[in-house]
Protein backbone atom coordinates (compact mmCIF):
# COMPACT_ATOMS: atom_id res chain seq x y z
CA UNK A 1 0.00 0.00 0.00
CA UNK A 2 1.30 3.74 -1.19
CA UNK A 3 -0.28 6.19 0.95
CA UNK A 4 0.81 8.94 -1.83
CA UNK A 5 0.50 8.49 -5.70
CA UNK A 6 1.17 10.74 -8.72
CA UNK A 7 -2.36 13.03 -9.31
CA UNK A 8 -2.92 16.15 -11.22
CA UNK A 9 -5.50 16.36 -9.58
CA UNK A 10 -4.33 18.95 -6.80
CA UNK A 11 -4.93 22.50 -5.65
CA UNK A 12 -4.31 25.32 -8.16
CA UNK A 13 -1.54 26.90 -6.25
CA UNK A 14 0.21 23.68 -7.28
CA UNK A 15 0.55 25.07 -10.67
CA UNK A 16 1.70 28.18 -9.99
CA UNK A 17 4.17 26.92 -7.76
CA UNK A 18 5.26 24.57 -10.81
CA UNK A 19 5.33 27.78 -13.46
CA UNK A 20 7.79 29.84 -10.82
CA UNK A 21 10.11 27.06 -9.94
CA UNK A 22 11.05 26.41 -13.53
CA UNK A 23 11.75 30.05 -14.11
CA UNK A 24 14.23 30.03 -11.18
CA UNK A 25 15.79 26.32 -12.22
CA UNK A 26 16.15 27.96 -15.12
CA UNK A 27 18.31 30.23 -13.79
CA UNK A 28 20.75 27.72 -11.00
CA UNK A 29 19.94 24.71 -9.46
CA UNK A 30 17.71 25.02 -6.77
CA UNK A 31 17.09 23.02 -3.14
CA UNK A 32 13.12 23.01 -2.20
CA UNK A 33 11.89 21.32 1.21
CA UNK A 34 8.32 20.55 1.79
CA UNK A 35 7.19 20.34 5.59
CA UNK A 36 3.69 20.12 7.21
CA UNK A 37 2.13 18.22 9.72
CA UNK A 38 1.32 14.18 9.37
CA UNK A 39 -1.29 13.83 6.35
CA UNK A 40 -1.03 16.91 5.16
CA UNK A 41 -0.21 15.72 1.57
CA UNK A 42 3.51 16.19 1.79
CA UNK A 43 4.58 13.57 -0.05
CA UNK A 44 1.63 13.80 -2.67
CA UNK A 45 2.50 17.37 -3.51
CA UNK A 46 6.69 16.03 -3.44
CA UNK A 47 5.62 13.57 -6.49
CA UNK A 48 3.53 15.72 -8.29
CA UNK A 49 6.39 18.55 -8.13
CA UNK A 50 9.02 15.78 -9.19
CA UNK A 51 7.16 14.86 -12.40
CA UNK A 52 5.87 17.61 -13.84
CA UNK A 53 9.71 18.71 -13.38
CA UNK A 54 10.99 16.05 -14.93
CA UNK A 55 8.39 16.61 -18.09
CA UNK A 56 9.74 19.74 -18.45
CA UNK A 57 13.52 17.96 -18.69
CA UNK A 58 15.37 19.17 -15.42
CA UNK A 59 17.30 17.02 -13.75
CA UNK A 60 15.37 16.23 -10.03
CA UNK A 61 17.22 13.92 -6.78
CA UNK A 62 15.03 13.31 -3.97
CA UNK A 63 15.78 13.48 -0.39
CA UNK A 64 13.30 11.38 1.35
CA UNK A 65 14.29 12.03 5.20
CA UNK A 66 10.30 10.88 6.23
CA UNK A 67 11.91 8.21 8.63
CA UNK A 68 8.28 7.75 9.92
CA UNK A 69 6.82 7.15 6.90
CA UNK A 70 9.62 6.41 4.56
CA UNK A 71 8.89 6.46 0.40
CA UNK A 72 12.11 5.21 -0.37
CA UNK A 73 13.67 1.66 1.41
CA UNK A 74 15.23 1.42 3.96
CA UNK A 75 13.23 2.63 6.38
CA UNK A 76 14.53 4.41 9.43
CA UNK A 77 17.36 5.81 7.35
CA UNK A 78 17.59 9.12 4.82
CA UNK A 79 18.16 8.36 1.20
CA UNK A 80 18.89 9.53 -1.84
CA UNK A 81 17.37 8.60 -5.30
CA UNK A 82 17.74 10.30 -8.64
CA UNK A 83 14.34 9.20 -10.99
CA UNK A 84 14.89 8.98 -14.77
CA UNK A 85 11.35 9.12 -15.72
CA UNK A 86 7.84 10.10 -14.07
CA UNK A 87 6.70 7.73 -11.44
CA UNK A 88 3.13 7.05 -10.14
CA UNK A 89 4.80 6.98 -6.12
CA UNK A 90 7.73 7.42 -4.51
CA UNK A 91 8.13 4.62 -3.20
CA UNK A 92 9.05 3.20 -6.70
CA UNK A 93 12.36 4.89 -6.70
CA UNK A 94 15.45 3.35 -6.01
CA UNK A 95 17.89 4.93 -3.32
CA UNK A 96 21.26 5.12 -4.16
CA UNK A 97 22.85 6.78 -1.04
CA UNK A 98 21.11 6.46 2.75
CA UNK A 99 22.05 7.82 6.06
CA UNK A 100 21.01 5.54 9.39
CA UNK A 101 18.97 7.03 11.71
CA UNK A 102 17.88 4.03 13.08
CA UNK A 103 14.11 4.63 14.07
CA UNK A 104 11.61 5.63 13.05
CA UNK A 105 10.68 7.97 15.76
CA UNK A 106 13.13 10.60 15.59
CA UNK A 107 12.46 13.38 18.46
CA UNK A 108 16.07 12.71 19.99
CA UNK A 109 17.70 12.37 16.50
CA UNK A 110 18.03 16.13 15.78
CA UNK A 111 21.26 16.08 15.26
CA UNK A 112 21.82 13.04 12.88
CA UNK A 113 18.44 13.84 11.04
CA UNK A 114 19.63 17.48 9.92
CA UNK A 115 23.20 15.93 9.68
CA UNK A 116 21.60 13.34 6.89
CA UNK A 117 19.91 15.06 4.91
CA UNK A 118 22.40 17.80 4.15
CA UNK A 119 24.97 15.10 3.52
CA UNK A 120 22.50 13.82 1.30
CA UNK A 121 21.64 17.68 -0.18
CA UNK A 122 25.55 18.03 -0.75
CA UNK A 123 26.02 15.18 -2.99
CA UNK A 124 22.22 15.59 -4.97
CA UNK A 125 22.99 19.25 -5.63
CA UNK A 126 25.93 18.65 -7.44
CA UNK A 127 24.02 17.11 -10.38
CA UNK A 128 20.47 17.51 -9.95
CA UNK A 129 18.81 21.42 -11.46
CA UNK A 130 16.37 20.77 -8.44
CA UNK A 131 16.70 19.06 -5.49
CA UNK A 132 13.14 17.79 -3.56
CA UNK A 133 13.35 17.46 0.53
CA UNK A 134 10.86 15.48 1.92
CA UNK A 135 10.43 15.57 5.53
CA UNK A 136 8.56 13.55 8.75
CA UNK A 137 4.90 15.58 9.77
CA UNK A 138 6.58 16.04 13.11
CA UNK A 139 6.39 20.07 13.13
CA UNK A 140 5.79 20.81 16.85
CA UNK A 141 8.10 20.71 19.61
CA UNK A 142 11.41 19.38 19.17
CA UNK A 143 9.58 18.57 15.96
CA UNK A 144 10.18 21.97 14.98
CA UNK A 145 13.35 22.48 16.61
CA UNK A 146 14.59 19.74 13.86
CA UNK A 147 12.76 21.46 10.99
CA UNK A 148 14.81 24.63 12.19
CA UNK A 149 17.68 22.66 12.43
CA UNK A 150 17.44 21.06 8.84
CA UNK A 151 16.77 24.50 7.57
CA UNK A 152 19.87 26.23 8.90
CA UNK A 153 22.24 23.56 7.49
CA UNK A 154 21.07 22.86 4.24
CA UNK A 155 19.76 26.58 3.42
CA UNK A 156 16.93 25.42 1.17
CA UNK A 157 16.22 27.97 -1.42
CA UNK A 158 12.93 27.38 -1.12
CA UNK A 159 10.57 26.16 1.86
CA UNK A 160 6.88 24.73 0.73
CA UNK A 161 4.69 25.32 3.97
CA UNK A 162 1.80 22.94 4.09
CA UNK A 163 -0.53 24.67 6.74
CA UNK A 164 -3.81 24.02 8.36
CA UNK A 165 -3.89 25.99 10.99
CA UNK A 166 -1.47 28.06 12.23
CA UNK A 167 1.29 25.12 13.06
CA UNK A 168 3.55 26.31 11.18
CA UNK A 169 3.67 29.68 11.79
CA UNK A 170 6.91 30.30 14.08
CA UNK A 171 8.77 27.73 11.96
CA UNK A 172 8.10 30.69 9.23
CA UNK A 173 8.98 33.30 11.30
CA UNK A 174 12.44 31.54 12.39
CA UNK A 175 13.44 30.42 9.19
CA UNK A 176 11.90 32.76 6.84
CA UNK A 177 15.34 34.92 6.80
CA UNK A 178 17.54 31.95 5.89
CA UNK A 179 14.91 30.65 3.16
CA UNK A 180 12.12 31.72 0.58
CA UNK A 181 8.59 30.71 2.19
CA UNK A 182 6.08 29.68 -0.16
CA UNK A 183 2.66 28.47 1.36
CA UNK A 184 0.50 26.66 -0.59
CA UNK A 185 -3.00 24.79 0.65
CA UNK A 186 -3.84 21.53 2.01
CA UNK A 187 -5.61 19.75 -0.18
CA UNK A 188 -9.02 18.81 0.90
CA UNK A 189 -8.64 15.49 0.14
CA UNK A 190 -5.73 14.44 1.97
CA UNK A 191 -6.83 12.21 4.10
CA UNK A 192 -5.39 11.30 7.38
CA UNK A 193 -4.50 7.99 8.51
CA UNK A 194 -4.83 5.88 11.90
CA UNK A 195 -1.61 4.71 13.73
CA UNK A 196 -2.68 1.34 12.81
CA UNK A 197 -3.01 2.27 9.26
CA UNK A 198 0.39 4.13 9.21
CA UNK A 199 1.70 0.81 11.13
CA UNK A 200 0.56 -1.33 8.29
CA UNK A 201 2.16 0.67 5.53
CA UNK A 202 5.45 0.22 8.11
CA UNK A 203 5.09 -3.50 8.05
CA UNK A 204 5.07 -3.83 4.32
CA UNK A 205 8.44 -1.38 3.71
CA UNK A 206 9.84 -3.93 6.62
CA UNK A 207 9.34 -6.97 5.33
CA UNK A 208 10.47 -6.12 1.23
CA UNK A 209 13.54 -4.89 2.83
CA UNK A 210 14.40 -8.01 5.04
CA UNK A 211 12.90 -10.52 2.57
CA UNK A 212 15.52 -11.98 1.28
CA UNK A 213 18.08 -11.83 4.57
CA UNK A 214 20.44 -14.11 6.11
CA UNK A 215 22.17 -14.57 9.43
CA UNK A 216 25.47 -13.13 9.01
CA UNK A 217 28.39 -12.79 11.86
CA UNK A 218 29.87 -9.52 12.41
CA UNK A 219 33.58 -9.20 13.77
CA UNK A 220 33.25 -6.41 16.24
CA UNK A 221 36.73 -6.31 16.56
CA UNK A 222 37.01 -5.61 12.65
CA UNK A 223 33.69 -3.04 12.26
CA UNK A 224 33.23 -0.65 15.50
CA UNK A 225 29.89 -1.15 17.63
CA UNK A 226 28.88 2.57 17.85
CA UNK A 227 25.67 4.44 18.47
CA UNK A 228 25.72 2.82 22.28
CA UNK A 229 27.18 3.02 25.65
CA UNK A 230 28.47 -0.60 25.49
CA UNK A 231 31.81 -1.75 24.34
CA UNK A 232 33.02 1.91 25.77
CA UNK A 233 36.13 1.67 27.87
CA UNK A 234 37.36 -1.40 29.48
CA UNK A 235 35.83 -4.39 30.39
CA UNK A 236 34.66 -5.39 33.55
CA UNK A 237 36.57 -7.81 36.25
CA UNK A 238 35.12 -11.08 36.88
CA UNK A 239 35.55 -9.62 40.71
CA UNK A 240 33.59 -6.64 39.55
CA UNK A 241 30.93 -8.29 37.79
CA UNK A 242 30.47 -10.66 40.51
CA UNK A 243 30.01 -8.00 42.89
CA UNK A 244 27.20 -5.81 41.23
CA UNK A 245 25.32 -8.89 40.22
CA UNK A 246 25.22 -9.31 44.25
CA UNK A 247 24.45 -6.15 45.02
CA UNK A 248 21.55 -5.96 42.45
CA UNK A 249 20.75 -9.78 42.05
CA UNK A 250 21.07 -9.12 38.35
CA UNK A 251 22.84 -11.65 35.44
CA UNK A 252 25.39 -9.88 34.43
CA UNK A 253 26.29 -10.37 30.64
CA UNK A 254 28.57 -7.91 29.81
CA UNK A 255 30.14 -5.08 31.41
CA UNK A 256 32.30 -2.00 31.03
CA UNK A 257 34.28 1.18 32.95
CA UNK A 258 34.56 5.17 31.31
CA UNK A 259 33.53 7.47 33.29
CA UNK A 260 30.71 5.39 34.34
CA UNK A 261 29.63 1.60 34.52
CA UNK A 262 27.64 0.07 31.37
CA UNK A 263 26.10 -3.41 32.24
CA UNK A 264 23.58 -5.83 30.44
CA UNK A 265 21.94 -7.77 32.26
CA UNK A 266 18.82 -9.81 32.83
CA UNK A 267 15.68 -8.26 34.36
CA UNK A 268 13.99 -4.75 34.80
CA UNK A 269 16.01 -2.16 33.39
CA UNK A 270 17.25 0.74 36.44
CA UNK A 271 19.96 2.76 36.44
CA UNK A 272 21.45 3.72 39.79
CA UNK A 273 24.18 5.39 41.37
CA UNK A 274 27.29 3.89 42.05
CA UNK A 275 30.21 5.38 43.95
CA UNK A 276 29.64 8.86 42.19
CA UNK A 277 29.67 6.63 38.92
CA UNK A 278 26.87 6.43 37.18
CA UNK A 279 25.55 2.81 36.36
CA UNK A 280 23.70 2.66 33.39
CA UNK A 281 22.15 -1.13 33.06
CA UNK A 282 20.87 -2.47 29.89
CA UNK A 283 18.30 -4.90 29.58
CA UNK A 284 19.87 -8.20 27.55
CA UNK A 285 16.51 -8.85 26.15
CA UNK A 286 16.21 -5.22 24.69
CA UNK A 287 19.28 -6.17 22.15
CA UNK A 288 17.19 -8.58 20.76
CA UNK A 289 15.40 -8.08 17.27
CA UNK A 290 17.37 -4.42 17.26
CA UNK A 291 17.55 -2.20 14.55
CA UNK A 292 21.39 -2.02 13.24
CA UNK A 293 22.83 0.30 10.51
CA UNK A 294 25.95 -0.84 8.41
CA UNK A 295 27.96 2.15 7.84
CA UNK A 296 31.21 2.79 5.39
CA UNK A 297 34.12 4.53 5.92
CA UNK A 298 32.28 7.76 4.29
CA UNK A 299 29.40 7.26 7.09
CA UNK A 300 26.90 6.68 4.97
CA UNK A 301 24.64 3.36 5.29
CA UNK A 302 24.95 0.34 3.17
CA UNK A 303 22.05 -1.59 4.79
CA UNK A 304 20.01 -2.60 7.69
CA UNK A 305 20.17 -5.28 9.85
CA UNK A 306 17.86 -6.98 12.65
CA UNK A 307 20.25 -8.01 15.90
CA UNK A 308 19.74 -11.55 16.61
CA UNK A 309 22.46 -12.10 19.07
CA UNK A 310 25.51 -10.59 20.42
CA UNK A 311 28.67 -12.99 22.03
CA UNK A 312 30.27 -10.50 24.61
CA UNK A 313 33.06 -12.27 24.71
CA UNK A 314 34.33 -13.31 21.11
CA UNK A 315 33.42 -9.85 19.98
CA UNK A 316 30.37 -11.27 17.44
CA UNK A 317 27.18 -10.43 16.32
CA UNK A 318 24.47 -12.37 14.80
CA UNK A 319 22.67 -10.10 12.19
CA UNK A 320 20.03 -10.39 9.94
CA UNK A 321 20.66 -8.26 6.59
CA UNK A 322 19.86 -8.32 2.92
CA UNK A 323 23.49 -7.62 2.37
CA UNK A 324 26.19 -10.42 1.79
CA UNK A 325 29.06 -11.03 3.11
CA UNK A 326 30.94 -9.00 0.05
CA UNK A 327 29.29 -5.90 1.04
CA UNK A 328 30.16 -5.95 4.55
CA UNK A 329 33.69 -5.67 3.59
CA UNK A 330 33.43 -1.92 3.02
CA UNK A 331 32.00 -1.55 6.45
CA UNK A 332 33.53 0.11 9.29
CA UNK A 333 30.41 0.57 11.64
CA UNK A 334 27.90 -1.61 13.41
CA UNK A 335 25.52 1.58 14.40
CA UNK A 336 22.93 -0.16 17.23
CA UNK A 337 19.75 2.03 16.54
CA UNK A 338 16.36 2.45 19.01
CA UNK A 339 13.48 0.41 16.79
CA UNK A 340 12.97 -3.29 18.02
CA UNK A 341 11.44 -4.84 14.63
CA UNK A 342 11.10 -8.40 13.27
CA UNK A 343 11.64 -9.54 9.47
CA UNK A 344 7.83 -10.00 8.80
CA UNK A 345 7.73 -6.38 9.56
CA UNK A 346 6.24 -6.38 13.02
CA UNK A 347 7.68 -3.45 15.27
CA UNK A 348 8.18 -4.72 18.92
CA UNK A 349 9.01 -1.35 20.21
CA UNK A 350 10.70 1.83 20.48
CA UNK A 351 13.80 2.57 22.53
CA UNK A 352 14.86 5.91 24.23
CA UNK A 353 18.33 7.05 23.01
CA UNK A 354 19.84 6.62 26.36
CA UNK A 355 18.60 3.16 27.41
CA UNK A 356 21.40 2.03 25.32
N1 LIG B 1 -4.22 16.29 -4.09
C1 LIG B 1 -4.57 15.11 -3.57
N2 LIG B 1 -5.48 14.35 -4.19
C2 LIG B 1 -5.86 13.17 -3.67
N3 LIG B 1 -5.41 12.67 -2.52
C3 LIG B 1 -4.51 13.39 -1.85
C4 LIG B 1 -4.05 14.65 -2.33
N4 LIG B 1 -3.14 15.11 -1.43
C5 LIG B 1 -3.06 14.19 -0.46
N5 LIG B 1 -3.89 13.15 -0.71
C6 LIG B 1 -4.05 11.95 0.11
O1 LIG B 1 -3.95 12.25 1.50
C7 LIG B 1 -3.18 11.28 2.20
C8 LIG B 1 -1.99 11.91 2.85
O2 LIG B 1 -1.12 12.44 1.86
P1 LIG B 1 0.45 12.23 1.92
O3 LIG B 1 0.81 10.82 2.20
O4 LIG B 1 1.01 12.84 0.69
O5 LIG B 1 0.77 13.14 3.19
P2 LIG B 1 2.14 13.34 3.96
O6 LIG B 1 2.10 14.72 4.50
O7 LIG B 1 3.28 12.98 3.09
O8 LIG B 1 1.98 12.30 5.14
P3 LIG B 1 3.14 11.77 6.16
O9 LIG B 1 3.13 12.77 7.27
O10 LIG B 1 2.66 10.43 6.55
O11 LIG B 1 4.40 11.75 5.40
C9 LIG B 1 -2.82 10.22 1.14
O12 LIG B 1 -3.75 9.18 1.19
C10 LIG B 1 -2.93 10.98 -0.17
O13 LIG B 1 -3.23 10.11 -1.24
MG1 LIG C 1 4.89 11.62 3.46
Amino acid sequence: MNKAVYTRDVPEDRFEAIGFLLQEAGKRPIKLMVVGSTDSGKTTLLTFLMNELISEGLRVAVVDSDVGQKSILPPATISLGIPVGPLSSLSELEGVLHYFIGTTAPGQYAGEMALGVARLVDVASKTADVTLIDTTGFVSGVGLEMKRLKVELVRPDFLILLEREGELELLARAVGHLTRVIRLSVSDKARRYSLEERREVRREKWRRYFEDSSLLEVDLRRIAPTGTSMFQGRELREEEKLLLSEVFDWIIFAGWKSDRYVVVKADASESRFLRRHRLQAIDFEKLSNLLVGFVNAEGFCEGLGILKWLRFREMKAEVLTPLSEEELENVVELRFGRIRVLESGEELGLLRREEL
